[in-house]
């Protein structure tokens, strides 16, 4: 599809044909440089961020584009904003296919070390999709899962499918087909059963917001496999790239939850409800995971444990 404003891009955004933190910010980017071609003045610069700004509350990452972006324009010149604007927005892309390539091989070392244990191959549960699809290149958690393969080593990835937009069993399961990734896609239930056989070896996920404390926001469902994880002892980790980190939050609890339209919950494809249609639902997007449930966050500088200790070492520069 071929975006020509930032109404187009704030539709895309809002409407989920473009999702996952990471893609959600560059598009807001491209978005805000769309329309200062069109108008650069002071407010037409606040009124295209804020159009974009108000498409989905909880992906920092379109916030923190959006600011980068206006910091960088602001001092500008009306004349030069617009190619700033642009310029700027692809700093952000391939910055996001860097860090997701470092971050990668930070993850491949868990891989590693779980694959060192036997030649079985290893076995990791994924929700939602942290791909290429909702990056600029490479994605999250699956980053590590493509260099594993790549390094030639035996792995397998259970996907949750990811009720009620299907992003696991639409987008996942899609994206290891083509890179030859041996997977098998589950429906979202099926994640704590499988960790309680022993058929799970890792969890790796991405995220949408990362708050200071070491809570990780993300797809609905994501809290549920951690408390499974963590009472079956299976090490599970969330992957994000710093753009990622909300430095101004203390904690999860502090994350804005999008609430979406029961549509999505009561029509799953465009076939038939799977409920009356006046049926009351409740649709959060994203739950927060405690940072102690976690065994790390992978991020483009290292892995570390998910507590702010662990993270202002790591991110020294966001110290408090
Ligand atoms: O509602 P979505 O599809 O935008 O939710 C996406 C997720 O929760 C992803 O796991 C997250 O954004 C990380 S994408 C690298």
């Amino acid at each position: 599809m071929r975006l020509a404003s930032a109404a187009d891009a704030a539709r895309a955004i809002r409407t989920m044909q473009v999702r996952g933190a990471p893609l959600i910010g560059a598009t807001a980017a491209y978005g805000l440089a769309l329309a200062l071609a069109s108008d650069a003045s002071d407010a037409g610069l606040e009124h295209a961020r804020s159009l974009l700004l108000a498409t989905r509350p909880t992906a920092v990452n379109l916030r923190w584009a959006l600011d980068r972006v206006r910091a960088k324009v602001a001092p500008l010149a009306p004349t030069a904003r617009a190619a700033a604007a642009w310029g700027e927005a692809d700093a952000i892309a391939a910055e996001d296919v860097a860090a997701n390539r470092a971050l990668g091989e930070y993850g491949l070392r868990i891989i590693e070390a779980l694959s060192a244990r036997g030649p079985e191959p290893v076995q990791i549960l994924t929700h939602c999709n942290a791909g290429a699809l909702a990056t600029l290149g490479w994605g999250t958690a699956t980053a590590p899962i493509y260099l594993a393969r790549a390094a030639g080593i035996p792995i397998h990835v259970w996907v949750s499918e990811t009720r009620p937009r299907l992003q696991g069993a639409r987008l996942t399961a899609w994206e290891l087909r083509e890179q030859g990734v041996p997977f098998t896609l589950i429906v979202d239930a099926a994640g704590a059963a499988l960790m309680r056989q022993r058929r799970v070896d890792l969890v790796l996920v991405g995220a949408d917001r990362v708050t200071r404390n070491g809570d990780v926001c993300n797809k609905v469902g994501t809290y549920e496999k951690a408390l499974a994880a963590r009472d079956n002892g299976i090490p599970m980790y969330a992957a994000a790239p710093s753009a990622t980190f909300d430095w101004t939050l203390a904690a999860g609890e502090d994350v804005p939850i999008e609430e979406r339209d029961a549509q999505e919950v009561l029509y799953p494809s465009s076939g038939e409800a799977i409920a009356p249609s006046d049926t009351a639902v409740a649709n959060p997007a994203f739950d927060v995971t405690p940072g102690r449930l976690l065994a790390g966050l992978i991020t483009e500088r290292g892995v570390c444990a998910a507590d702010p200790q662990a993270l202002a070492a790591l991110f020294p520069e966001q110290a408090r």
